[in-house]
C-alpha cells in the first residue's frame, strides 16, 4: 500500500515551536520513526511538508490513483482552507486528520475544521503518537478493503 503523510505550515518548526504545546521532537524525527513503523507493515510511506497551500494542493492532485490513503495534519489550514478540502474531495482518497494538540482545549477559532466531516477519522491531543495511530488504522482499513 502507498500512504502519503502531509504536514501543513509551521510544522517544519516542530521541536522549536511552542514545545509545551507541540512537544520537543522534530518533524524529521517523527517521520523517520513513522517510516520505520510503515516498513514493518509493508507500507510505502511518503512524507511531504509545506508552508504553502498551493504546494499541498498540488501534492494531493499528484496522488490521484497513486496513493491509497492520506494522513494529514493541515495545521493552521485546518481552520481556513476550503481549497485544501476540495483538493482532498477531488481525488477521493480516504484520509485521517491528525493534530498534535487537543484543538478543542484551545482557542475557539481552532474548534472548527474544514476536514473533519469528510475525514475517515480524526485524532487530536495525543502528540506525535497520533500519526502512529493513524497509520495503524489506515493499514487495518486498507487490508480490509484489499481485493
Ligand atoms: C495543529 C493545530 C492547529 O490549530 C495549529 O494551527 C497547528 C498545529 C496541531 O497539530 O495541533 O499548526 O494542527
Amino acid at each position: 500500500f502507498n500512504v502519503l503523510v502531509l504536514n501543513g505550515p509551521n510544522l517544519n518548526m516542530l521541536g522549536k515551536r511552542e514545545p509545551d504545546v507541540y512537544g520537543r521532537e522534530t518533524l524529521a524525527e517523527i517521520m523517520a520513526s513513522l517510516t520505520q513503523a510503515a516498513e514493518q507493515k509493508d507500507i510505502n510511506l511518503t512524507h511531504f511538508q509545506s508552508n504553502a497551500e498551493g504546494d499541498l494542493i498540488d501534492r494531493i492532485h499528484q496522488s490521484f490513483e497513486k496513493i491509497d490513503f492520506i494522513i494529514i495534519n493541515p495545521a493552521a489550514y485546518t481552520h481556513t482552507s476550503v481549497a485544501l478540502r476540495d483538493a482532498l474531495l477531488s481525488v477521493s482518497i480516504p484520509f485521517i486528520e491528525v493534530h498534535l494538540s487537543n484543538v478543542h482545549q484551545r482557542e475557539v477559532f481552532r474548534h472548527h475544521s474544514y476536514f473533519s466531516d469528510i475525514a475517515f477519522g480524526v485524532i487530536c491531543g495525543l502528540g506525535s503518537q497520533g500519526y502512529f495511530y493513524a497509520l495503524e488504522s489506515a493499514n487495518k482499513q486498507l487490508l480490509k478493503s484489499a481485493p
